[in-house]
């Protein structure tokens, strides 16, 4: 097997050959380690001929913009954000079937991306495409499972050109790279490219988007304290997801018909399969409580999904 420093010196060889001298690059970075990792490379190899773009799609969890901003620009990249929330719910209105939301957003990021490449004349779009991403959307001998936003979305007419200097690689072979080049391994969970819209069942509307990120919130800070105190290890990955689905609850002598809001923890190695984890069930109703009494009106139930993958997936959608 391959060490980080010679997957490094491979990637830097093609991304010479794939951007040369006098051929400029947006790079689409995510604060994920897989975008920044690539971004990160591309700034090494080609410097000031790559442009590295953070868009707001709108579908970002709380304060996620300022945070991925301020830990990939101590990594030394000067990223640039780009607000493109109203292309992005324009693009989703009415959408319920999640593979379109897919490729609505897909193109929704091409076209900012092309929009953006005027400014430079880039030509080129580095993004962190990694292996389970594309086999996962119907690369190799695979069937289709989900179009992931960065592959199986892309517009047919898209004028830039896609270069992926990760693509071969596994999330444990980018960790690697991520650490021998110095790039702080964020404590951050993997988040999906299309984001909250993929937790958000039925249709992406800027009020469910809003109960959802709330959700989030709750999820993330109530499983991170437990982990700080060292009640629970940290699951792979732990989020909410709000269900198109309203059900009957009451407070008080009230009558109450409101949101269903699914906690799904996982424990994985490599996204490829997973094993709902077994959080305590102090942990679910504290969670239960507090996202039932801070969106009050807004959601009443609050449900857990004990499902591996396979047969389901990480993601509801
Ligand atoms: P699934 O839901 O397919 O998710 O079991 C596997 C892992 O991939 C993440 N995920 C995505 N990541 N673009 C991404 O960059 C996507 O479109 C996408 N969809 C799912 C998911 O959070 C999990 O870690």
């Amino acid at each position: 097997m391959k060490d980080a420093a010679a997957h490094i010196a491979d990637i830097e060889k093609s991304l010479k050959a794939e951007i040369p001298e006098g051929v400029t690059a947006v790079a689409a970075v995510s604060g994920g380690i897989d975008s920044t990792v690539a971004a990160v490379l591309a700034n090494r190899v080609i410097g000031t001929r790559v442009r590295p773009l953070f868009v707001d799609t709108g579908l970002l969890r709380q304060d996620e913009g300022p945070k991925v901003l301020g830990s990939v620009r101590k990594a030394g990249i000067p990223l640039e954000l780009i607000d493109a929330r109203q292309t992005f719910f324009r693009a989703l209105k009415g959408v319920i079937d999640p593979e379109e939301k897919r490729t609505r957003i897909g193109e929704a990021f091409i076209r900012v991306f092309e929009q953006e490449a005027k400014s430079n004349g880039a030509t080129h779009l580095i993004q962190g495409t990694i292996a389970p991403d594309w086999i996962e959307s119907g690369g190799g001998m695979r069937d289709t499972i989900k179009k992931h936003h960065n592959v199986g979305g892309l517009p047919k007419d898209m004028r830039l050109k896609v270069v992926e200097p990760l693509r071969d690689l596994y999330k444990d072979e980018v960790r690697a790279i991520a650490k021998h080049l110095g790039v702080p391994e964020a404590s951050r969970q993997p988040f999906p490219g299309p984001g909250l819209a993929v937790r958000v069942l039925g249709e992406v509307t800027e009020e469910r988007v809003a109960t959802l990120r709330a959700a989030t919130v709750v999820v993330e800070e109530a499983v991170e304290r437990a982990v700080g105190q060292g009640k629970i290890h940290s699951p792979w990955q732990y989020f909410a997801v709000l269900l198109p689905i309203q059900s009957t609850g009451v407070i008080g002598d009230n009558r109450t018909y409101a949101n269903t809001v699914a906690v799904r923890m996982v424990e994985s190695s490599d996204a490829m399969s997973a094993t709902a984890s077994e959080p305590p069930a102090w942990l679910l109703r504290e969670i239960s409580e507090r996202i039932t009494r801070e969106l009050s009106g807004k959601v009443n139930r609050v449900v857990y999904d004990v499902t591996d993958k396979p047969p389901a997936t990480i993601e509801w959608e």
